[in-house]
């Protein structure tokens, strides 16, 4: 188990710690972020958002702001360019129509895109935008979430058996209710794009999670040539779900193309809250039903988020229980309602992270009642095959996570009984979640050149969005060359790369992998057959999708159990987490280093989104109270304990590497485990989220 670190032979890079290749480009400034670049002749957008939540725009008053010092145009509906969002995008998924800019003069959310004021300068522009005056026709608007509507479109539903006969023969049940706050991503570098045109071509320079992704909406949105449209991401300052187009994007293209000039367009932090996407809040409903030894006859899992009047996106949450637990009665769905609201988007773990929050605050709550301890009721409800699907598990070490994980934690010793641990004014108790995330693969290009020089680059259309991806696929490629890392060079963020899997869903660096040892494992053998490398190097090029195709239909998850150790203040209501530890089963790690840091990284999260994180919506204004981060709490250094995270081994048995995917399960759980902790502490739940003192006291 864990960390190999010191040298590297030819082909044993994979898995042992590197610091990241661009590291030091980082940490000194010489990395150029997407807000960063130089570009001659470069003018700047600033966006205007509506300040009502639901109506129809009556005028820009644009004239007054266009005598305003070095203001060049602005935007709107009545003169912006025309853009084509009836299309299926690369994901497999319609646009979100909010991203069709200025189109018409409908508003439909709070913040909703109105005008683009482009000017000389950034501060022109801004200052232009902000003395802007729009006149709207208001109407009513309805922003609350308040749990069950009648009107809640079912959308994603399983059931297998007869739920209420088996809850009615449970010896014990619990039935709760359980929400979660609206959440949002806020990437540390926000939104921004550069876009130009340049001898025919397309060019924007963006902060995204896929450059060919992003790059095909535009093609569509614009009816380009595809050819004709380059999106570069070289490097980006988080992500989390919430960087794939967006206004900023569109709204520098629309400029650009009207100027002729290069358009930068940077969103303000504030704005982020308003069209940069965020997590729906949910309220979820689990009914569990099971014997005096805690084997569960019942499974209903019922959950509920928000989604815009314009477009239907799912947090779905209830999908985590279809992996984790069979029940002779399984229940589980995910419905909408809409609301005048921003449309919500993926964040890190979507569903998974407020799914685990409920479903494995309700196993607690059912070890409780059963009188059994919580890793042991799970062991009781291991599943030999998927509980919906009824797929084999490619490798399901969910259990060893447990063992692993309680003997580190000191587990065994624990008093299970509620409030008995007192240090000083503090309450302690201890929890313990389950983890779980899809493991998936998607196809990909890449290609990789042998140079004469006997050094290699790799060229592929990953991004890094800070989770050490460029090294990853550089320790990869080297192994799959047999050759050591310093030897390869990884260009990403290009969509002139060619078709590659985005920084999402954990399949990122999975799906990259796959394509550059496929490439690269071809090129050491043509290497191997004939010596002559021409003075352009030689190229393999690859691409996946048969393959990835051809994989065997199986469960494919990775696994984890979360422990959490919390002090409670009985005075001022205050929860401390005091220490975390995470054990995880999710596949062959590439590199320690990076794995860990991405892994913590969502256990903080946890953290985060069990003690502080809340988007408040102002019910008469439809927007957001305190859209900023003084206002919108997040976990910080003070906060933030000793976190470790560690792994069994777990290679997938069908993937070239024997790669799964880290990128969201660390955030799996984490946030139930400190509820647990809370409850184990205090003997008083808490099924709402975050755990605010007020709500403790
Ligand atoms: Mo992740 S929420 O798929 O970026």
């Amino acid at each position: 188990m864990t960390t190999t670190t010191g040298s590297t032979t030819a082909t044993g890079s994979v898995g042992t710690a590197h610091t990241r290749v661009e590291g030091r480009d980082k940490v000194t400034g010489a990395a150029r972020y997407a807000g960063d670049l130089p570009f001659s002749e470069l003018a700047h957008g600033w966006l205007a958002l509506s300040t009502v939540a639901r109506g129809r725009i009556r005028s820009v008053e644009s004239a007054a702001v266009l005598g305003m010092p070095g203001v060049l145009t602005v935007l709107h509906h009545q003169n912006a360019p025309r853009v084509d969002s009836d299309y299926i995008g690369v994901l497999g998924v319609p646009p979100d129509p909010t991203i069709a800019l200025f189109q018409h003069d409908r508003v439909q959310h709070a913040g909703w895109p109105v005008a683009l004021v482009v000017a000389e300068t950034s501060e022109q522009a801004r200052e232009a935008a902000e003395a802007l005056v729009v006149h709207y026709e208001e109407e009513p608007h309805d922003v609350a979430f308040l749990g069950e509507r009648p009107d809640a479109n079912p959308l994603d539903t399983t059931e297998k058996g007869d739920l209420e006969s088996e809850l009615a023969a449970s010896a014990v049940v619990v039935d709760a209710e359980y929400t979660t706050p609206e959440e949002h991503h806020n990437p540390m570098e926000p939104h921004a794009a550069t876009a130009r045109w340049e001898g025919g071509r397309l060019e924007v320079v963006d902060s995204n999670q896929g450059t060919t992704w992003v790059a095909d909406e535009l093609v569509k949105l614009f009816c380009l040539d595809p050819a004709s449209v380059r999106v570069r991401s070289e490097h980006v300052g988080g992500g989390f779900g919430g960087k794939g187009v967006r206004a900023h994007q569109v709204a520098a293209v629309m400029a650009a193309t009207v100027l002729q000039r290069p358009v930068r367009v940077v969103m303000t932090r504030r704005q982020m809250f308003s069209i940069a996407g965020y997590r729906s809040p949910t309220a979820q409903r689990i009914r569990l039903g099971a014997d005096a030894d805690g084997r569960l006859r019942a499974l209903d899992h019922r959950s509920l988020n928000l989604t815009s009047t314009v477009y239907e996106f799912t947090e779905p949450c209830a999908g985590v229980g279809r992996v984790l637990y069979d029940a002779d009665a399984h229940h589980t769905s995910n419905r909408v309602v809409r609301l005048d609201v921003p449309t919500p988007t993926w964040m890190r773990a979507p569903g998974e992270a407020p799914g685990s929050f409920a479903l494995e605050s309700a196993l607690d709550e059912l070890a409780e009642k059963c009188g059994i301890d919580p890793i042991a009721l799970r062991a009781r409800n291991e599943p030999e095959r998927g509980p919906v699907s009824g797929l084999p598990f490619s490798s399901r070490r969910l259990l060893d996570c447990f063992r692993e994980g309680a003997r580190r934690f000191g587990w065994a010793d624990r008093d299970p009984r509620p409030g008995l641990r007192r240090d000083g004014r503090w309450l302690l108790g201890t929890g313990t979640a389950a983890s779980s995330f899809p493991a998936g693969a998607a196809p990909s290009t890449a290609a990789v050149t042998a140079q004469p020089d006997g050094t290699f680059t790799v060229r592929i259309a990953a991004a890094d969005i800070g989770t050490g991806a460029r090294t990853a696929i550089t320790l990869v490629t080297a192994d799959a060359l047999e050759v050591a890392p310093d030897r390869v060079r990884v260009r990403i963020g290009d969509s002139d790369f060619g078709p590659a899997m985005i920084a999402g869903g954990s399949m990122g660096t999975r799906s990259w992998a796959w394509a550059v040892t496929t490439a690269a494992r071809e090129l050491r053998e043509r290497l191997a057959l004939d010596a002559g490398i021409p003075p352009e190097g030689l190229t393999v090029r690859s691409d996946t999708s048969e393959a990835i195709r051809a994989l065997a239909h199986k469960e494919r998850h990775s696994f984890g159990a979360q422990f959490a150790e919390v002090a409670v203040d009985v005075t001022t209501g205050e929860v401390r987490v005091r220490r975390m530890l995470g054990i995880f089963a999710a596949g062959r790690i590439v590199n320690p280093l990076t794995a860990r840091n991405q892994l913590v990284g969502g256990m903080i999260w946890g953290i985060s989104m069990a003690l502080h994180e809340e988007a408040v919506r102002d019910q008469v204004s439809g927007g957001h109270a305190g859209a900023d981060l003084a206002g919108y709490h997040v976990a910080t250094h003070a906060d933030v304990p000793l976190i470790e995270a560690d792994w069994v081994d777990d290679p997938d048995p069908d993937d070239p590497v024997g790669i799964k995917g880290i990128g969201e399960i660390g955030i799996v759980g984490a946030a139930a485990a400190i509820a647990n902790a809370v409850w184990h502490a205090t003997g008083v739940r808490h099924r709402s989220l975050p755990i605010r003192p007020d709500r403790v006291l």
